[in-house]
């Protein structure tokens, strides 16, 4: 029956903690605070008492501060160029989440650009259907402690749907999109309920207002910076297939060398340049520090995400 229910909304519904999981999200290099604040933005949903505990082991009382976190709506926002970790973050945090918290989360995902707009009242039923099943399997949690189970929501390429309802362009249809979402979360908010809702991306400014104004936080990612890309290219390449001395010239030729304002993104170095170099070398070769350095001279980082 609940598969049934959830056929043709979700991507697929991933239960954590899981192993796999763990070690994608360990593997994210330079994104330790994002990490973090979702996390204890998660565990606070879950646990809301303990927001109340810590006031009152510090000062005795429930500080006038905590009333902001009453029907906060629970939607963090992963924006930022292409291939930066924020799909990647997106579906691995839960696993951190599931491990402090000790119970189970789930990840509902809703990839937009996928399965594109269809036909009228589509987007709209996709999005009011998802948001009626994360909630129906969240139960408020005003009363009791501590939920037995969590739902994360994401919402990836949310871009696709959530374009500011004033751009001149937008369809009818899509408005009709926007306003469910803004229902849900709303409606997300009313109740205290075991549920963040994540949405990705890579154009900021084509977010309608009055989804970026309900977010709790808003987390912008880069590319990566020199020691960054460092150490994504040691977790591929150990010191006896590449020195320290080689591997700075490495970490050199992925920056910004051709004058376009960019250097390589992680995806850049984790799906183009280390493959290219493996495959360079299989079946016949071995890998060498010019092997890297050649290919690397060879590609091209993925030119900046235009806003337009
Ligand atoms: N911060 C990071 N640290 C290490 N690898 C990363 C990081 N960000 C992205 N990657 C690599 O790039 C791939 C694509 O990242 P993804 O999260 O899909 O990018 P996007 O920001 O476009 O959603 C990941 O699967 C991973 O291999
Ligand atoms: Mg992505």
């Amino acid at each position: 029956m609940e598969k049934n229910s959830t056929e043709g909304i979700f991507d697929e519904v991933l239960e954590f903690p899981d192993s796999d999981v763990k070690r994608r999200f360990d593997r994210l290099v330079g994104l330790d605070s994002v990490k973090d604040r979702l996390t204890k933005e998660a565990l606070m949903r879950l646990q809301p008492s303990s927001l109340e505990n810590w006031s009152q082991q510090h000062f005795k009382e429930s500080l006038p501060a905590l009333r902001y976190f009453q029907r906060r709506p629970p939607l963090f926002i992963l924006a930022g160029d292409v291939g930066t970790g924020k799909t990647e973050l997106a579906e691995t945090f839960g696993d951190a989440v599931a491990r402090k918290a000790g119970i189970p989360i789930l990840l509902h995902s809703l990839s937009l650009t996928a399965r594109g707009t269809g036909a009228v009242g589509e987007m709209t039923r996709l999005i009011s259907s998802a948001f009626g099943i994360v909630k129906s399997q969240a139960p408020s949690i005003s009363g009791s402690t501590s939920a037995s189970s969590g739902q994360i929501l994401l919402i990836d390429e949310a871009d696709a749907l959530a374009q500011s309802r004033e751009s001149a362009q937008m369809h009818h249809e899509d408005r009709a999109g926007v306003n469910a979402l803004i229902r849900g979360i709303d409606d997300l908010a009313e109740g205290q309920r075991p549920v963040l809702v994540v949405m990705c991306t890579n154009r900021l400014r084509a977010l309608d207002p009055a989804v970026m104004r309900r977010a709790a936080a808003t987390f912008e990612f880069t590319r990566p910076n020199a020691d960054q890309r460092r150490i994504v290219l040691r977790n591929a390449f150990p010191e006896y297939v590449c020195s320290e001395a080689d591997l700075s010239r490495v970490v050199e030729l992925t920056g910004d060398c051709d004058g376009t304002g960019v250097g390589f993104s992680f995806s850049d170095i984790t799906q183009r340049l280390v493959p290219s170099v493996v495959l360079e070398a299989f079946p016949d070769r071995t890998i060498t520090s010019e092997l890297i350095l050649s290919v690397a001279a060879q590609t091209k980082a993925t030119p900046a995400f235009s806003e337009q």
